[in-house]
């Protein structure tokens, strides 16, 4: 693997019009994810988190001399289309079809025959909890239940990067908590890496090899810190000293960020 690791973003700005008005969603963002590592990021609302991972997915372009180099190649826009598995905020399942075809959804954009592609997430099922629901259509299922058919169709996907925008955001605290584990518990024996957004500090230790702590809007990169806490990790983690010891920095951090975001808009 280079230098610049699976992904890098390389003095990354986003700036947008609109109504005669200009937004600088981003500046100056860098940072390099190294293969196999679980990133979280972690920031104020609309400092440009969402806008980072349209970016990162190919779907928007970064302004000026900006770049992302995927693989130590550097990206052109929409490159990156394709080359990485995104799971939006929303968690955009289609009503009309079943669970079953959500998920072999990925599949079939990749060209595979609707046949094939159903066996192939079938198989996935009994993993993602969700056995027995393959006829079932998406406003027949809980919450939890819908980000992990989201989630399926997301690792369908196979690519070695995984970015997921708050996929447990709407849930419940004890749903979330048991999500988190069992999503552990996926990638562990699936050895992806993912960059994960949150709006939960505890979430973000808990998952994270790393947590990226951006700063309010224009976001940047305001701190990134190792999480060295041992895998597997249970739920018992989270009232060790060394977790509560990260937690206080980085809360005094975000809370800091979080104070700019609204006082700026007030
Ligand atoms: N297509 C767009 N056109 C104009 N402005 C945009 C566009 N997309 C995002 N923005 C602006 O960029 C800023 C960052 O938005 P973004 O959605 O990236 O924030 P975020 O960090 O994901 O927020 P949240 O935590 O609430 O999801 C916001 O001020 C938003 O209004
Ligand atoms: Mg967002």
């Amino acid at each position: 693997m280079p230098a610049e690791g699976l992904l890098a973003l390389r003095n990354v700005w986003k700036r947008f019009h609109s109504g005669g008005t200009e937004t600088v969603a981003l500046h100056d963002v860098d940072f390099v994810i190294e293969p196999g590592q679980f990133v979280t990021l972690i920031g104020p609302s609309g400092c440009g988190k969402s806008t980072l991972f349209n970016i990162i997915a190919g779907l928007e372009e970064p302004d000026g001399d900006g770049s992302v180099l995927f693989q130590g190649q550097p990206q052109r826009h929409r490159d990156l289309l394709g080359k990485v598995s995104f799971m939006p905020q929303k968690d955009l399942l289609f009503p009309w079809r079943t669970v079953l075809d959500n998920a072999a959804l990925a599949l079939e954009i990749e060209g595979m025959p609707r046949k094939a592609a159903r066996q192939k997430a079938a198989a996935l099922f009994p993993e993602f909890g969700l056995q027995g629901f393959e006829k079932h259509y998406p406003r027949q299922l809980s919450g939890g239940m819908r980000q992990r058919v989201a989630l399926m169709r997301t690792f369908l996907f196979e690519r070695e990067l995984l970015l997921l925008d708050e996929p447990f955001g709407a849930l419940d605290a004890l749903t979330r908590s048991m999500m988190q584990r069992w999503l552990l518990e996926i990638w562990a024996r699936h050895r992806r890496t993912v960059l994960f957004i949150t709006h939960d500090i505890d979430e973000a230790i808990f998952l994270g090899d790393r947590v990226i702590v951006m700063s309010a809007r224009p976001g940047t990169v305001r701190c990134d810190e190792r999480v060295d806490l041992p895998r597997p990790r249970s739920g018992e983690v989270m009232l060790t000293p060394q977790f509560l010891d990260v937690k206080r920095r980085l809360l005094a951090i975000v809370e800091e960020e979080s104070r700019k975001t609204f006082s700026a808009s007030a």
